[in-house]
């Protein structure tokens, strides 16, 4: 018998590096929300252990141990195929692999947070707006938070986290400056947030100069309430008021850069 399993993508809307541990992680202050857009898993029980991945972003994702897919299923104690359809770009600041990892360990109903296997794991794992504070395992729900219109944007460039992490100059940043848990509308969330920051645009910027270009084109947008980059990149996001706005705002942008992968999209 098969079933299916969705890994949504994973949004920062800020992220504070407030610190960094003697291991080499960075502390951080982060509020991540997830997208109605991502990838989906399908499982059916065998003896042996296979993954195979189709999908927009299939090449070059590895079918053995590597895949975080076969660490998060050997952690739950499944055995058998499972199919990935990478519809998230790799390499782009909103989980990938991280939040494949977790729903495979949601849909075992595993019972850990699945941090050994990446500091985004337990986040995705949540797969709801969060508070995430520590290297990423302290989570606090951020439960009466509305949902939000996006537009997601990412112009085909990889990132490695940890080149963004070491062109990081200021590495004790100040915390989120206000407590999130206060916020039930989306006027609300959105005015917190434009008192926020991502720590990790600048140094992001510096490896991949196109994301300045992204920021300025979601900013230049009639309907851009906020714009910024999400994890350590490329992908930014721009908030919107409707699903309408989102919608026209994602089709100027693929319009005018249709090499860039764009999508209009609901975070929760
Ligand atoms: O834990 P994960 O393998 O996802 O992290 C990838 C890399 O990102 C780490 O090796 C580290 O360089 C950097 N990182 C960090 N601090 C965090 C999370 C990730 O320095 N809190």
């Amino acid at each position: 018998m098969t079933s299916e399993a969705f890994a949504p993508a994973k949004i920062n809307l800020a992220l504070h590096v407030t610190g960094q541990r003697g291991d080499g992680y960075h502390l951080l202050d982060s509020i991540v929300m997830f997208a109605d857009v991502g990838d989906r898993l399908w499982f059916s029980s065998a003896k042996d252990m296979a993954i195979s991945v189709t999908g927009p972003f299939a090449d070059g994702v590895p079918v053995d141990r590597r895949n975080l897919v076969w660490q998060a299923s050997e952690l739950a104690g499944f055995c058998g195929t499972i199919r990935l359809e990478k519809n998230l770009p790799h390499g782009a600041g909103i989980g990938g692999g991280s939040s494949d990892a977790a729903a495979v360990l949601r849909h075992c109903g595993y019972a850990g947070d699945g941090a050994a296997l990446g500091a985004d794991v337990p986040v995705c794992k949540a797969a709801k707006a969060q508070r995430m504070q520590g290297i990423g395992e302290v989570l606090t729900p951020l439960s009466g938070w509305p949902a939000l219109h996006a537009v997601l944007v990412n112009p085909g460039v990889e990132i490695a986290t940890p080149d963004v992490f070491k062109a990081l100059i200021q590495k004790d940043n100040p915390e989120i400056s206000a407590d999130p848990m206060d916020f039930s509308t989306a006027e609300e969330v959105v005015a917190f947030l434009q008192d926020q920051r991502n720590d990790l645009e600048a140094p992001a910027q510096s490896v991949a100069p196109v994301i300045t270009s992204v920021l300025t084109a979601l900013k230049a947008l009639p309907q851009c309430r906020l714009a910024r980059m999400s994890g350590s990149g490329a992908t930014c996001f721009a908030l919107m008021d409707t699903a309408q706005d989102a919608a026209s705002a994602a089709q100027t942008i693929a319009a005018a850069q249709p090499e860039w992968w764009v999508r209009p999209c609901v975070l929760s």
